[in-house]
């Protein structure tokens, strides 16, 4: 096999509760890539589309991503990176996820599949890394191995997939505002005050059961975030009004999806995440920001091959 093309979708991170351990796949949003194994070695990244990226590969994401999985698994061959960028970067929804998670995983598919995709989160790591100037795995483990995930342990990297309810949807508002995740985390406090850990620890967890018992009712009373989303909605134009537009339609909860500016809310049902999504869209439209909004069921596979040769 020579060339992969894939499709790497958008996803939420933190999820209210779950800061830098939490996070979900989407479903309509994604970058497209096509990886090539040619003879000359190296990595070369030969066409960026959508989005102005840097080229060289030590300055993306999607680059870093492949010479850190190189450098413990060499090969014999090359690879030629080409993105066709979609996700917005500074959107909150994994940009630079996808790219990175992408990059590792169409290099993996080509030299027939040594790593599993549990494996390889540890490598589109790097890209994050370069990305956001901290190691988290928030978006690339749900972008590789679809749902939701829970990021236990970064060193040693330990990635525990969770079910989802199955009439559960995501609604996601982007304003269109570039928020760099390493400005959005340069603003938080280093310490937590006791009870507000206990706060959120009792919160992360019952969201966890929540997803596997399917109690919406649950779900809906753990999204809440004491702990980052007082300091960054404050980054975010009309973030509360937005949120409440969500949850007074219906939803189960909203909050800053990744480190924002992009707002999500969860809702059972695909018609009540419409009618969020237009209650959100309402809101925001209030503000001379251009603006997204979409629905999304909970993308279960993750990244996709979309053709190969
Ligand atoms: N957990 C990360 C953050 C996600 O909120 O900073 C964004 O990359």
């Amino acid at each position: 096999m020579k060339e992969v093309r894939i499709f790497a979708p958008a996803s939420v991170a933190n999820v209210s509760c779950g800061f830098d351990v939490l996070g979900f796949c989407l479903d309509p949003v994604g970058d497209e890539m096509v990886i090539r194994r040619v003879k000359e070695k190296g990595v070369r990244i030969t066409k960026i589309e959508g989005e102005n990226l840097p080229k060289e590969v030590e300055k993306n994401v999607a680059g870093v991503a492949v010479l850190a999985y190189l450098s413990e698994h060499p090969c014999e061959s090359g690879f030629e990176i080409e993105i066709y960028k979609k996700i917005k970067p500074g959107s909150g929804i994994g940009s630079s996820s996808a790219s990175a998670a992408g990059a590792v995983f169409g290099v993996n598919h080509l030299v027939d599949h040594p790593l599993s995709r549990k494996e390889i989160v540890k490598y589109a790591m790097a890209g994050e890394s370069l990305a956001s100037g901290a190691p988290h795995a928030d978006n690339v483990a749900p972008v590789i191995l679809g749902g939701f995930t829970l990021v236990r342990s970064i060193s040693p990297l330990d990635i525990v997939q969770l079910p989802s309810p199955k009439d559960l949807f995501a609604t996601l508002v982007h304003p269109k505002i570039e928020l760099k995740t390493a400005d959005a985390r340069a603003i938080l406090k280093q310490s937590v005050p006791l009870k507000n850990a206990i706060q959120q620890w009792g919160n992360l967890a019952s969201f966890v059961s929540a997803l596997y018992t399917e109690d919406y009712d649950l779900l809906s009373r753990c999204m809440i975030d004491e702990i980052i989303e007082p300091y960054r909605s404050k980054l975010i134009p009309e973030f509360t009004a937005i949120r409440k537009a969500a949850i007074d339609a219906g939803a189960l909860g909203s909050g800053i999806s990744g480190s924002g500016p992009s707002i999500f809310a969860l809702s059972k049902g695909k018609k009540t995440a419409q009618k969020v999504a237009d209650a959100m869209a309402a809101e925001i439209s209030n503000l001379p920001i251009e603006h997204e909004v979409f629905v999304s069921k909970i993308n279960m596979e993750g990244i996709k091959i979309l053709t190969q040769l």
